[in-house]
Formats: C-alpha cells, sequence, structure tokens
C-alpha cells in the first residue's frame, strides 16, 4: 500500500473546520442564483482568480464576502451536508466544525436560522453517513468582549446543538486576553474552550489563550515553536495543535510546504493533528492536506499513523469512542 492509499484508507476525525469556508464557488453561484443575489464575479473561474493571499486579512476579507450569500436554513443545510458528503469521501467519521453566528447576525440573519440548517445537516449526516460531530460556535475576535458576550447569551437557548466554543478571526491586535470574561462565561455554560492563537500572532498569544482562557485545544499554535518553554508546557498540559497545512501555505504563514513545522512538532512530542481549515479557499480537503504534506516532508507510515490517531485523541469524544476509533485504525493496519 502507498502512502495515498493509506491516507484513503484509514478513518479519521477533522478537528479544526470552518464551516463557511467549505463554501465552494459552484455551490455559492446556485445559492445566490435563489436567492436572487447578484455576485461581483461573472464565473465561478473569475471568482477562483481572487483566492491569492498575502496574509489572514486578505482572505478573511473574501470570506466574509462569499458569506453574504447565505441567507435561508436551507442555505446553511446545503453547505453543511456538501462538505460531510465531501468529509464522508476521505473517509472522516468524526468532524468538529466551527461556525461564525456574529458573521450572520451582523448582517440581519436571526441567530436561530444558522445554526438550525447547521444542526439538521450534523443530525443527517449521523443517521445517513455515520459521521458523528460536534458543533464549535466562534465568535469573531475583532469584535468587542461585549458583542462576543451578548451572542454567547443569545447562544444559551440553543445549549442543545453546540459543545464549545471558538476565538477566530484576525488574530494580530485582538489578543486571547481580550477575551477572559466570554470564556469565563463558556465555562459557566460548561462549555467545552478552543481558540485560534499562534497562526499569526505571536507565542505570547498561545500562552495567554492557554493561561487566560483556561482552551482545551490550540487551533493552529505554529508559532509555539519559537518558544521551547511553551513547547514543554503544551506537551505537559497534553493539549492537542489542530494545524492545517494547505492554510498556512496559502495564507503566507510558511513560504514553502517543505518548511512545514508539523514533522518538527511530532518529533517535539506535540500532538499535531492535520485540518483543513477552509478548504473551499485553500485548495484541498482533509486527505489533500495529508498528501501535500506526506510529499513535502517525506512523512512515514508511522508518522501518517500517528496524526491519524492524534486527530482522535485530540477530539472531544468520549474516551471510550476514542478506543474503539483506535482500535479500528490498529485492526486496518494489521
Ligand atoms: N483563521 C482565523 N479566522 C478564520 C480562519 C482562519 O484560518 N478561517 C475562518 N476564520
Ligand atoms: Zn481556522
Amino acid at each position: 500500500m502507498n502512502t495515498i492509499e493509506l491516507i484513503q484508507i484509514l478513518p479519521k476525525a477533522e478537528l479544526h473546520l470552518h464551516i463557511e469556508g467549505t463554501f465552494e464557488p459552484e455551490l455559492m453561484f446556485e445559492i445566490a442564483k435563489r436567492n436572487g443575489i447578484d455576485l461581483p464575479h461573472d464565473s465561478v473561474e473569475s471568482l477562483k482568480d481572487t483566492y491569492e493571499f498575502e496574509n489572514l486579512q486578505e482572505f478573511l476579507d473574501i470570506y466574509y464576502q462569499g458569506v453574504n450569500v447565505l441567507q435561508t436554513e436551507q442555505d446553511f443545510y446545503d453547505l453543511t451536508w456538501a462538505y460531510l458528503q465531501r468529509a464522508k469521501a476521505d473517509n472522516v467519521v468524526h468532524t468538529e466544525i466551527m461556525y461564525d453566528p456574529q458573521s450572520h447576525t451582523e448582517r440581519g440573519i436571526d441567530f436561530e436560522i444558522a445554526i438550525n440548517g447547521i444542526h439538521r445537516a450534523l443530525s443527517d449526516a449521523q443517521s445517513q453517513l455515520g459521521i458523528s460531530s460536534f458543533l464549535i460556535l466562534s465568535l469573531l475576535r475583532h469584535l468587542s468582549e461585549e458583542e462576543c458576550l451578548a451572542t454567547l447569551e443569545q447562544a444559551k437557548a440553543h445549549m442543545d446543538k453546540f459543545d464549545a466554543i471558538g476565538l477566530d478571526s484576525s488574530e494580530l491586535g485582538n489578543p486571547p486576553e481580550k477575551f477572559i470574561n466570554l470564556y469565563a462565561m463558556a465555562d459557566e455554560m460548561k462549555l467545552l474552550k478552543v481558540a485560534h492563537a499562534g497562526e499569526e500572532g505571536p507565542a505570547e498569544y498561545v500562552w495567554s489563550a492557554i493561561d487566560q482562557l483556561n482552551i482545551d485545544r490550540i487551533d493552529h499554535g505554529n508559532r509555539c515553536l519559537e518558544d521551547d518553554k511553551l513547547v514543554d508546557y503544551i506537551i505537559k498540559k497534553d493539549l492537542t495543535l489542530t494545524v492545517c497545512p494547505l492554510s498556512n501555505l496559502k495564507l503566507c504563514v510558511v513560504d514553502d510546504l517543505k518548511q512545514h513545522p508539523i514533522k518538527v512538532m511530532l518529533d517535539k512530542g506535540l500532538n499535531a493533528t492535520v485540518n483543513s481549515d477552509d478548504p473551499a479557499y485553500f485548495g484541498g480537503y482533509v486527505n489533500d492536506n495529508f498528501n501535500a504534506i506526506t510529499e513535502a516532508l517525506e512523512l512515514s507510515e508511522q508518522d501518517i499513523v500517528q496524526l491519524v490517531k492524534n486527530s482522535f485523541t485530540g477530539s472531544f469524544l468520549p474516551e471510550s469512542h476514542i478506543q474503539e476509533h483506535l482500535k479500528a485504525i490498529d485492526k486496518i493496519l494489521a
């Protein structure tokens, strides 16, 4: 079996995925048409031509434009269902997806619309595709803490539909400590907690996400490698990093996949995982990410198996489910 076949055959979990970032141009045009929205591009190709980014903010500006097309509960269902089918093709059996409630409520879409559409697709994925999932309500860090607190307050009526909070959008200038009260409120609500940290932001942001927000998992975390004490601390705390190789390449977090730090992370003993982040914009879903780093970094079969196992041990699944998934992997390998 070659590595491409190995990557395909292994069941895996995806832990870092923005559902709005799975909005493929073809579906965007289809939904825009049915909603009577004029896109500023006349073809899928000319839209795709704009997907060249020098940094996170250039991407976010385009990503928020795409989001505007989503209007109805069915739109959110269709978006989520398309991702889940694509994930199924990559043998994803569990996914923990983020969505940005504020990028919808801020433009006048009721809170219920997005969460109900996404939730319905996730329920159908469990029954029809055998994919389990958790939903992470991700707050926009370029907004004020007061606005994020108000959104979390609104979310209280939907506690049955989500499991964790996250923090995304423009990292530089919006450090974790801006959101201490928000994460304290999440604690009171017994939610799990993740945050993007160390994608563009410095190692200090990873420290404060851990110590001041008390997060259960780190989204990206690349820049922790600039601080040996921090690396030791992350290992001691047994925190998983949700690493996104093609995203890092597209957003110029790394210049070349051959310099991608994921192999270094593994060698240092960090629980790194492979994820697709915003696959419609970054050129690939989770298996594409695995294949790209396997080629660029000449990963061994053992590295690949470790990364796939980390996706389960780093998930928020109950321990018994994690053990079942790990056993299933060992059985396939045997
Ligand atoms: N980084 C930060 N915020 C985001 C991203 C990302 O890659 N995708 C969607 N929101
Ligand atoms: Zn992300």
